[in-house]
């Protein structure tokens, strides 16, 4: 008789995994902890002062704790609770607040998003972090996604998943560095953000951000797009700095980093011409053009802004982050690097990575285009600043500018003192927003669009415009002595 156990079965058509994601069980169990997360979360929506002084107190205690846990004061008193909704997030003092920052541009689709949170959930029987040996389903549909939204017109084949924007431009740091050898240094833009790692700080171009590190003077700056000298004016100047580099160190350049819109170094852009009369001079010279869209991916109004700007046929190496919820190198083929260069022991949680590639799904979704979400959006922002520096703010607003979901505001003269007072009062009026610029200094934010519609912009702005003339009333009542 034969062994029951060992009795030929119809070929199984499904991982266990795959079985139990999609089994009733599941889906119900998993709908019920949503609904239940959901209920709690509309109890959030609206800016609200603290829920009661016991709380208030216990969260000045908390505070007090990690800031002498961490020897360094927070930029201003958050420390959120663990749930938000949409636009709003809650501190732990049950107050809640218009979050325009989103931790520097991670939660781009708000707080809370029922469909970030499914597949987070989707993630739960999974390992809870992956690493590079041993890489799960998620990695692969990751880099899948984000290799089948590149233009026909671009040459990105081949990528890589890794946990943060720093690390993601190591990465293309060494695999430009070992295509490009022996030439190693890297042409950026001034006022350029790369990160903070040993190799990234040093590219940054802020000195502040290195105090006390070496510097192996492996990076030469040139200025970026100047609106008041124009695209010729600009070009002038940015191409006589590159050509006089190039010319100094011949053959010792590996690359030209840039941020098609600069991020913390204050929302710059420039017009598709000065982008593709430098990258003309550098690639001549064998320069690599290394994209770094960590604060762009997903924002500008395309998945990418090298989309946004038609500059998809001149990249050859893109690094995202952030509201990816990963982070990720792609590159042509030419830059595949040989065995060893890169790897690591994690590549993300399952949860990050399943949140990731449902992000990209989210944003095919209505959001890109002149018609999109993105741009409608930006455009109301742009309308309501528009009304507020020619009206009550008049001569309060210095400057104001918006590509896509990045938004930048430079209230009053834009020293880091008055502007530093501004994002203070917005806070207690309940919007948390941040600075960016190297002078003047700008409102910086970078708002979770994927959250929000009109009314929610309206709001913030009014309450912009609020922080900006309560500043400059107790300015001028402190200079007339009143
Ligand atoms: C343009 C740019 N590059 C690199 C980084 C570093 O990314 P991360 O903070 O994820 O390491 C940032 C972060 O702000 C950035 O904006």
């Amino acid at each position: 008789m034969q062994n029951p156990q060992h009795a030929p079965t119809a070929p199984a058509t499904m991982t266990e995994a795959s079985r139990l994601l999609g089994s009733d069980e599941f889906t119900r169990a998993r709908d019920q902890l949503l609904q239940v997360v959901e209920a709690a979360s509309r109890g959030v929506a609206g800016v609200r002062g603290p829920r009661s002084d016991v709380l208030a107190q216990s969260y000045r205690e908390a505070l007090r704790q990690f800031q002498k846990d961490r020897g360094r004061d927070l930029f201003f008193p958050f420390m959120a609770s663990g749930i938000g909704h949409g636009p709003w997030v809650e501190l732990a003092d049950g107050s809640v607040k218009y979050d325009m920052i989103t931790g520097i541009g991670i939660n781009f689709f708000g707080h809370t998003h029922p469909e970030l949170m499914r597949a987070a959930i989707d993630a739960s029987a999974a390992d809870i972090y992956q690493g590079n040996l041993e890489p799960g389903v998620e990695v692969a549909e990751l880099l899948r996604a984000l290799l089948s939204r590149v233009d026909s017109g671009s040459r990105l084949r081949n990528g890589w998943i890794t946990t943060c924007g720093t690390m993601a431009n190591e990465i293309a740091l060494k695999i430009i560095r070992q295509k490009k050898t022996p030439a190693t240094r890297v042409i950026a833009f001034r006022d350029c953000f790369a990160g903070r790692s040993t190799a990234m700080q040093e590219i940054t171009d802020n000195p502040k951000y290195r105090e006390g590190q070496p510097l192996y003077g492996e990076t030469a700056y040139i200025p970026f797009y100047m609106p008041k000298l124009g695209l010729q004016g600009s070009l002038d100047l940015t191409l006589c700095a590159l050509e006089d580099h190039l010319q100094r160190y011949p053959g010792k350049f590996a690359a030209l980093m840039l941020e098609i819109v600069q991020g913390e170094g204050g929302f710059n852009s420039a017009p598709r011409e000065f982008y593709t009369r430098v990258f003309e001079v550098a690639k001549r010279a064998g320069l690599a053009i290394w994209a770094d869209e960590i604060q762009t991916f997903g924002r500008t109004g395309e998945l990418f802004a090298f989309q946004k700007f038609g500059l998809g046929d001149w990249v050859d190496v893109v690094t995202a982050a952030k509201m990816l919820h990963a982070s990720a190198v792609l590159f042509t083929e030419e830059f595949n690097p040989k065995p060893g260069l890169v790897a690591g022991t994690f590549t993300g949680t399952s949860a990050s990575l399943r949140v990731s590639k449902r992000v990209i799904e989210l944003l095919d979704q209505g959001y890109y285009g002149a018609d999109g979400r993105i741009e409608r959006l930006s455009a109301r922002f742009a309308s309501n600043l528009e009304r507020i520096s020619g009206g009550s703010c008049r001569g309060l607003i210095g400057d104001w500018r918006n590509v896509g979901g990045m938004i930048a505001v430079q209230p009053l003269s834009g020293t880091l003192e008055e502007v530093k007072a501004v994002l203070m009062r917005l806070f207690d009026l309940g919007v948390v927003a941040f600075y960016c610029g190297h002078g003047p200094i700008l409102i910086r934010m970078l708002p979770p669009l994927g959250a929000m519609n009109e009314g929610h912009v309206d709001e913030v702005c009014a309450l912009l415009e609020r922080a900006i003339l309560d500043v400059a009333a107790a300015r001028s009542s402190k200079g007339t002595g009143a």
